[in-house]
């Protein structure tokens, strides 16, 4: 089975260093950190309204990592400004809403392909690996594969709403899709990743997909690290996921 790599998502660092201002939480002390503890890449989402990654932490980042950076980013010409200055190893496209607390939904590629197809251009140009965040949905995951997007992330979201919100029948379904739509986007030759809102209790059935070689995991790693450190709590979850994965 294909090698499954763990990416861990630091935004949420930057949102309690935020909640005061100042310095602190470092964000890019947690990416050293989350890399001695066998983080394969890290995420950070630079948003518009800069809520909690700023400018300055992917300057860091991108000057400090040795793992690859996957920079998270909205279609946005200002955004792809920045990446093309960077060039991260990977860019993952996301929708984006300024009063959404959270990524809400995937991206909407089919209604958008000829403008999106043109977006992407430029970063696969200068060596960026694309990559889509979109739902559980064929017509997004063909659509991503028209543009010319190589790899696709699904948004396990929903599935985890669901498990957590004890929806069983939800969750068997929303599974169900993502376990059908990893297989459908390798068919395609998509390299498939997911994430979003994965946990301890979660992260097993999806890390358990074949074709799915990469999960991004932020928000449930960084509180977690409140009550068990961080490295300690990424160790763990690589322990799920390699325990899922045999
Ligand atoms: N993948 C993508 C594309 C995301 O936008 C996010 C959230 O920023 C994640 C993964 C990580 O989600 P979470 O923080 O819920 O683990």
């Amino acid at each position: 089975m294909k090698k499954l790599r763990l990416g861990v998502n630091i935004d949420h660092v930057a949102t309690v260093r935020n909640a005061r201002g100042g310095a602190f939480p470092d964000p890019l002390r947690a990416a050293k950190l989350a890399e001695a503890a066998g983080a394969d890449g890290i995420t950070a989402h630079l948003r518009e309204d800069r809520r909690h990654i700023s400018d300055i932490d992917i300057d860091g980042l991108m000057q400090a990592l040795t793992v690859p950076l996957n920079f998270e980013m909205a279609a946005t010409e200002e955004m792809q400004r920045i990446a093309l200055r960077h060039k991260p190893h990977a860019v993952c496209i996301v929708p984006e809403k300024r009063e959404e607390r959270t990524t809400e939904g995937g991206l909407e590629v089919a209604r958008e392909e000829n403008r999106l197809a043109h977006f992407i251009a430029p970063l696969r140009e200068a060596g960026c690996r694309v990559s889509i965040f979109i739902a559980a949905d064929r017509r997004q995951i063909e659509a991503a594969h028209r543009i010319g997007a190589e790899v696709i992330e699904l948004h396990t979201g929903a599935y985890c709403d669901a498990f957590h919100e004890d929806r069983p029948e939800d969750r068997d379904r929303e599974l169900a899709a993502l376990r059908d739509m990893a297989a459908f986007a390798e068919d395609l030759g998509l390299e498939v990743h997911a994430g979003h809102g994965l946990s301890y209790e979660t992260v097993g059935p999806v890390a358990a997909f074949p074709q799915v070689v990469e999960l991004n995991i932020g928000h449930f790693l960084i509180g977690e690290a409140i009550f068990r450190g961080l490295e300690d709590a990424i160790a763990e979850m690589r322990r799920l996921m390699d325990a899922a994965r045999s």
